[in-house]
């Protein structure tokens, strides 16, 4: 395949820093990236300050679809994407993660013939119920090219049949923007303004459906933080979902709600906090890359290599485990280690890859 153009799809807040790695090894090697924004995320904190944070050019495309039901955001994406993609004729789709955005980008692509490559293929929960499993398992399915983060996610590949020469071991891309940003990130005065010191505060994010959407459980769950919050001080910037979840229920005197940050500013809040608590997929990883404790408040994970080879713990939901683990945290030291191609080279791969359409390769690190 000759590589003159690439459209990569964003749609999401965790979307945007796995594009931006791909789209300036693109820009160095003189091939064409169009980039695609879906609109999934519209609120200024969520999408146009991490596009400055992390110098994402405007998109070329903005299709502007907003919320609704899975069914109903997923329809529009693909109505608003097909023509889009016909007059622009790459010569492949990259979409990244499992939002809606990425399912909705890759169908349309598959149909009209486009190649498609998924960038974090591999990745699975076994929980059928998470949204974003339903969205990993198709994309995968209607995916050329399957570059996996992680051993394990080629291990998934390789169990449900998929040929090596489409499984490439490349390693994580968020990897690649938080080590290029991490130094500049320390130095922002975020800290300062909230009043908060290194190492002195956990941090907080929790936005999924089955943590959010249940009175019951987002109060059994503040209750766990309140628990924690009186040892140290608790930081949670809510996702807009959460903030109105949030307002109907007592705040714990420890805990800090906050609006969202960009993302260097929570990435310093996630560099210097001596613990994170969270249900978010990439924060797991974030945190592995940095060395930071990780509570995962979730009966599963798609990443287990944050546990096997990182600094994540998963601690389920139920409130004395959470108080316990986090209380164990606060005690001992945490060892970095970090899991084999997190180097900060997953984007020059995938582009080497796809320069090459190395299609006879083995499912084998792209070093
Ligand atoms: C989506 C992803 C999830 C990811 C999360 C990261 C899917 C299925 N889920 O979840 O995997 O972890 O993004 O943030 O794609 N809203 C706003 N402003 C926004 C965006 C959303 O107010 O800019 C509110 C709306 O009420 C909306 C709700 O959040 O209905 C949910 O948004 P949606 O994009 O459907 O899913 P997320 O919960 O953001």
């Amino acid at each position: 395949m000759s590589l003159d153009k690439v459209l990569l799809v964003a749609g999401a807040r965790p979307n945007f820093m796995k594009v931006a790695p791909i789209i300036d090894c693109l820009d160095e090697r003189g091939i064409k990236a169009v980039l695609v924004h879906t609109g999934q995320h519209y609120d200024p904190l969520m999408s146009d300050v991490i596009f400055a944070d992390l110098g994402l050019r405007i998109p070329d495309h903005h299709l502007g679809i907003g919320s609704g039901s899975h069914a109903v955001q997923t329809a529009r994406i693909m109505e608003a994407f097909e023509p889009v993609l016909l007059a622009e004729q790459p010569d492949v789709v990259v979409v990244v993660g499992d939002v809606n955005s990425t399912l909705a980008c890759a169908l349309v692509a598959a149909k009209l013939g486009v190649k498609v490559a998924h960038v974090e293929a591999g990745l699975r929960s076994r929980d059928w119920t998470m949204p974003e499993e339903v969205n990993r398992v198709v994309t995968d399915r209607v995916s050329d090219f399957l570059f996996a983060p992680s051993a394990d996610a080629v291990d998934n590949l390789r169990q449900e049949g998929y040929p090596d020469d489409r499984i490439h071991l490349v390693g994580n891309v968020m990897v690649d923007t938080l080590l290029k940003h991490v130094a500049l990130a320390r130095t922002r005065p975020i800290l300062g303004d909230l009043g908060l010191v290194s190492k002195g505060y956990g941090l907080v994010t929790l936005h999924r459906p089955s943590n959010v959407d249940d009175p019951l459980m987002l109060s059994s769950l503040l209750a766990a933080l309140g628990e924690i919050s009186q040892h140290i001080p608790l930081l949670y910037p809510a996702h807009p979902r959460t903030r109105g979840a949030l307002a109907t229920l007592p705040i714990p005197p420890g805990l800090t709600v906050s609006s969202p940050f960009g993302y260097l500013d929570f990435l310093a809040l996630q560099a210097h906090a001596l613990l994170v608590l969270t249900d978010s997929g990439g924060i797991q990883e974030e945190t592995t890359a940095l060395g930071v404790p990780c509570l995962t408040l979730r009966e599963t994970t798609e990443r287990p290599i944050t546990i096997t080879e990182g600094t994540n713990v998963l601690v389920g939901r139920r409130k004395a485990r959470i108080v316990k683990a986090a209380l164990a945290c606060l005690r001992t030291k945490t060892q970095q280690r970090t899991p084999a191609l997190w180097d900060g080279n997953a984007a020059p791969r995938i582009v080497r890859t796809l320069s090459s359409d190395n299609q006879s390769g083995q499912a084998q690190s792209m070093v």
